[in-house]
């Protein structure tokens, strides 16, 4: 008869197992990844050790306030941005080694890009198959036309293929810009904001075409937004505070006691390769915890305590005025 390993064991076995390099299996992974813009003598740190993992054909939402990093951390997995320090890889590209032309055909063939304005994403003179074309002539595909209807099908649009950007409507504009961004079969999309300039209506159209394509096409796909109707149907949203990944939303189907399916979310603050965790705002604020915190271990868990002997109360403060 085999003896059952002991807690001790297990825990022994579980310390020297082989385990997979960070990121291994992801088709997107960030490793400390920093961004410091310089302008005139000023530097401004974007983003300031940002980890994040994505598996192949996730669709994340990335949320957080204006100026934390979301549209740096997006142009910089797009190619278009290269990164101060740290590690970005991408579909097997690693962003940080790429010569100038590696960049061009990686935005090209490897990543499709969805702007919040779509002006940006669309050129006016040309109707909407000839926009959707565009890449894939830069590309040579041949059979594009025939492509590029299919694509316009797949959006819903394949009643206005020969409208330009003016003669369609904003959610139309951008149902147009997805098939662009899909043009060259690419590996992951991005979408910064996609929806931030429609209303609620246009915006639920856009994001089920944005859900069916990450569904039916196993396409990965990251998008940024601050629609709560994007990050209450996706089942992982990300959240960026000051330049890093701080808290993650995991979203579940469960079953309910009537047998009903119920959608569970729970959150958890992230613990980065070195340890490090952000504390939520509010804690910080309702605990009035400053600089020095204490820190202690329990058999499951472990506890954060105000350092309360240099601890300021509001009242205090204001004694001190
Ligand atoms: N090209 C640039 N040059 C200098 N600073 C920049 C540049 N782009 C962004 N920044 C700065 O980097 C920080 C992060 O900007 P970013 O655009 O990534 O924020 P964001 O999270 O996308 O905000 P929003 O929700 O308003 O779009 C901001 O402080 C911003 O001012
Ligand atoms: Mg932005």
């Amino acid at each position: 008869m085999t003896e059952t390993p002991s807690f001790w064991e297990l825990q022994q076995q579980a310390a020297t197992r082989p385990r997979p390099a960070y990121g291994s299996n992801s088709i997107i992974a960030c490793d400390n990844l920093v961004k410091i813009y310089e302008i005139a003598d000023l530097q401004v740190v974007a983003l300031q050790g940002l980890d994040l993992l994505v598996d192949p054909g996730e669709l994340v939402a990335i949320v957080g306030s204006s100026g934390s990093g979301k549209s740096t951390l997006l142009n910089i997995l797009g190619g278009l941005d290269a990164p101060s320090a740290g590690k970005a890889t991408v579909a097997g590209h690693d962003l940080m080694a790429m010569s100038g032309k590696d960049r061009t055909d990686y935005r090209l063939n490897t990543i499709g890009f969805i702007w919040q304005q779509s002006a940006r994403n669309l050129f006016p003179y040309l109707s909407a198959i000839d926009n959707v074309q565009m890449p894939m002539i830069l590309q040579g595909t041949s059979q594009r036309r025939t492509r590029a209807g299919e694509l316009l099908e797949l959006v819903d649009l394949g009643d206005r293929i020969t409208h330009r950007p003016s003669e369609l409507s904003g959610g139309e504009q951008q149902r147009v810009a997805i098939a662009v961004a899909l043009a060259n079969s690419p590996e992951v999309l991005l979408a910064d904001e996609p929806t931030g300039e429609l209303d609620t209506m246009t915006s639920n159209d856009v994001f089920r075409v944005l859900r069916n394509v990450n569904k039916d096409l196993g396409v990965t796909l990251v998008v940024v937004t601050h629609d709560p109707l994007v990050t209450e149907h996706v089942s992982r949203t990300v959240a960026i505070r000051d330049g890093r990944t701080s808290t993650e939303t995991v979203r579940a189907t469960q079953l309910d006691a009537a047998g009903k399916h119920q959608t569970v979310a729970e959150e958890f603050v992230i613990l980065d390769r070195t340890g490090r965790l952000q504390l939520p705002e509010h804690y910080v604020e309702e605990l009035h915890l400053q600089r020095l915190v204490r820190l202690t271990l329990d058999d499951d868990h472990a506890n954060v305590w105000p350092d309360r002997d240099n601890i300021v109360t509001p009242d205090a403060e204001e004694e001190e005025q």
